[in-house]
């Protein structure tokens, strides 16, 4: 891969968000955070300025990545508000969390035996802060949104790719959850297509990067 004469900054995503309902029980999404640090220490490796804004997950710090820990999708949003001006390129690996409860509890939610009734916790939706990048999006800046679908992939992918105004977006699907490997379909804004093979995760972060740096 090519390295670049000015220092491209890139600002990339990763791992989960918590959405907490009380001190110790929270709503999250599964992702181990492998992808969006195997991007970072590839941006590095190829002499970007990368931070990376983490959900909570058990990985080293790559080197020469600045780190910035979050911890709900509200904490990830204000992070990388503060960040993306400045930045060339904004990856999204992160899953953030859809919803959160409509409020938290001080204390521990306590189990109570009087009521056999189902439990219902209210939600309300989380900023989509991949879309909001997409509409203040400058002229020079690389948005790439990342779809992880159970079902009718592609589809759902560009109805997101469109959707969230991003240059590209990485369709894949949920069996990569934890996976060491993981394939993925490249879809770009003008309507190019690129199957990618499955890859180990450190690999494919290799060749995306070679796809969307270009
Ligand atoms: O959750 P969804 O499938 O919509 O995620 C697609 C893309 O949008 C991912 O890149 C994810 O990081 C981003 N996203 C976001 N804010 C949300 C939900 C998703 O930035 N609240």
């Amino acid at each position: 891969m090519k390295s670049f004469e000015k220092t491209l900054r890139i600002l990339i995503t990763a791992g989960p968000t918590r959405e907490y309902i009380d001190p110790v029980r929270y709503l999250s999404n599964d992702s181990s955070g492998q992808m969006g640090f195997s991007l970072a220490a590839a941006a590095r490796r190829l002499g970007c300025d990368v931070t990376l804004v983490a959900g909570p997950v058990a990985l080293p710090t790559p080197a020469g990545v600045k780190r910035i820990d979050v911890i709900s999708a509200r904490d990830m949003q204000c992070a990388v508000t503060k960040v993306s001006a400045k930045t060339d390129v904004i990856i999204m690996a992160a899953a953030v969390a859809d919803w959160r409860p409509s409020r938290t509890s001080r204390a521990k939610i306590k189990k109570t035996t009087a009521s056999s009734k189902p439990h219902s916790i209210a939600l309300i939706e989380n900023p989509d802060i991949l879309a909001e990048l997409g509409k203040k999006k400058k002229p020079h800046q690389i948005l790439v949104g990342f779809a992880l679908e159970t079902e009718k992939l592609e589809r759902n992918a560009r109805a997101k790719l469109a959707h969230k105004r991003c240059d590209w977006i990485v369709a894949n699907l949920s069996t990569s959850i934890g996976a060491r490997q993981s394939s993925a379909i490249l879809i770009s804004a003008d309507g190019r297509r690129t199957p990618l093979p499955r890859l180990l995760k450190e690999d494919l972060a290799v060749v995306i990067l070679s796809h969307v740096l270009g």
